[in-house]
């Protein structure tokens, strides 16, 4: 028997949004096909853009997208991507091996977001780029003033500034950004930061560049002195074990240490920030790319992989992660949105469907913005695991997190029971309210390796969920491997 106490008074902070948010590069079949089609396509599009990959992203609340990359953004030059489609040149992407043909640039990303009902975030190119160049791309999509690029943009059709909010000083700038060390990226963030709000009519937020381990944060935070400079600190993290589908049970389990050495990932990087951070000012740890990487995704293969329910389980067990740590995540971007990685749609050609990972993605949706709650956990049953670097750990099977809305009206709990053969009887308690209605859904398979695909795109989904609340208890037996989530209205 697992006890889960939920704390309805015992505030975290609030769940934003933005942690359930997306990123998408120019890479494989992301864009061209998972996202943009063009308007000459048989596949139904608006103005290119794919509908029904539209649609899923919609239903979700996608809050935000990250583009163009990745890898890829330290070798864009932005204005390749605008003006007549048929005048753009093909440019070859240097890290994903293809040729970009440039039909999908800044217009079509921002018709993309608005269709979806996302809020833009742009990655600068730091690597190749130059402050110059980065600063024009700013004031291109953000200028209300009458300077020749705002004109520009007005020409190539729209004349409102796009306002994106969101802006990127590089990305993973230790490595494929550039090969910095901290000391040389903190200088060239300063050099890239000092030119770009100026250049926008709206509020920006700048993201840096930081990286799993402490050293580059505390390095790159010392060296740059001025913390007015910077909004954000982002970080990364993918992890495997065994294959896409044909893993092992062993396997199975050493997947989760695995996938939560990201609480230790945010919590190192938020310790580094709050070193620096000042009342005025508090800068937020932004995840920009996590999620499974499977050996099977390779470059040459645009880094399609198969996407299991045990994907989907990780993916629920990292959203509990995020939601303990609302207080110091400002947006989390899963990699990436669709056929790439963890993605939440895959296609092929006109077929389109959901991975496991997407319904995880529904079931967690309750939470944004409503205010992260404890749940003090008792009795959970482990199993041994082992972590990245072999050491063995006992891996509780019940990953748990709540919130409660802004009203204090409504309740969500969401768990899983992890184990693979055994059953796990949750005994939830309520503090701090009681329970008028309470409704549910789960998320399972007959098989943990079961897939979604074009000749089963509905195998796995959720499933609705019969309650029976007792005034401030509900007891349910989640199956093996499953995901609930459950809203409580509360009297
Ligand atoms: O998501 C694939 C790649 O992984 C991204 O381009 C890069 O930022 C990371 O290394």
């Amino acid at each position: 028997m697992a006890k889960l106490s939920v704390r309805l008074d015992d505030r975290v902070g609030t769940i934003s949004p933005m942690l359930y948010g997306h990123f998408a590069e120019h890479l494989g079949r992301c864009i061209y096909e998972g996202l943009w089609v063009g308007e000459d396509s048989p596949i139904a599009n608006t103005r290119g853009v794919r509908d029904d990959t539209v649609a899923a992203l919609r239903k979700l609340a996608a809050p935000v997208i990250r583009w163009p990359g990745g890898c890829f953004a330290d070798d864009y030059h932005w204005r390749d991507g605008i003006g007549p489609r048929d005048e753009r040149p093909r440019r070859l992407n240097v890290w994903w091996h293809d040729e970009e043909s440039n039909q999908f640039g800044t217009h079509e990303f921002i018709d993309l977001c608005r269709q979806v009902g996302a809020a833009p975030y742009i990655c600068l190119n730091v690597g190749a780029g130059t402050p110059e160049e980065a600063a024009a791309w700013v004031e291109y999509c953000n200028c209300a003033r009458n300077t020749s690029r705002a004109q520009e943009r007005g020409l190539n059709g729209s004349p409102e500034p796009f306002a994106v909010r969101y802006w990127g000083v590089g990305n993973e700038n230790w490595g494929c950004g550039g090969r910095f060390d901290p000391d040389d990226y903190a200088r060239e963030y300063r050099r890239f930061a000092c030119y770009l709000r100026g250049r926008s009519s709206s509020p920006i937020e700048l993201v840096a560049c930081g990286h799993t381990g402490p050293d580059w944060n505390r390095k790159f935070l010392d060296a740059i002195g001025d913390l007015r400079m910077l909004d954000h600190l982002s970080i990364h993290r993918y992890y495997n074990c065994g294959d896409a589908v044909d893993f092992s049970d062993t396997e199975y389990y050493n997947l989760f240490p695995r996938a939560l050495q990201v609480e230790a990932d945010v919590v190192e990087a938020a310790t580094a920030v709050a070193l620096y951070n000042r009342p005025a000012k508090k800068i937020g740890v932004i995840l920009d790319e996590w999620g499974v990487w499977h050996p099977e995704a390779r470059g040459d293969s645009g880094l399609y992989q198969r996407n299991t329910l045990r994907d989907a389980l990780t993916c629920a067990a990292v959203f509990d992660v995020l939601n303990h740590h609302a207080d110091k995540v400002t947006m989390a971007n899963i990699a990436q949105t669709i056929n790439v990685l963890q993605c939440l749609c895959q296609t092929d050609g006109a077929a389109m469907w959901l991975t496991p990972t997407y319904h995880a993605f529904a079931l967690y949706q309750p939470h944004m913005g409503n205010a992260s709650v404890r749940v003090d956990l008792d009795d959970i049953p482990t199993v041994a695991a082992r972590e990245g670097d072999g050491r063995e750990v006992a891996l509780p099977v019940v990953s748990a997190s709540a919130s409660v809305d802004e009203a204090g009206k409504a309740a969500v709990l969401t768990f899983q029971n992890l184990h693979l053969t055994e059953p796990c009887d949750c005994r939830i308690r309520l503090r701090g309210g009681s329970i008028a209605k309470a409704t549910g859904k789960l998320l399972t398979a007959r098989d943990v390796r079961d897939c979604n695909g074009p000749e089963a795109p509905r195998k796995i989904r959720p499933k609705r969920l019969t309650l029976e609340p007792k005034a401030t208890t509900l007891r349910i037996e989640l199956p093996p491997h499953a995901l609930a989530s459950v809203r409580v209205v509360l009297r």
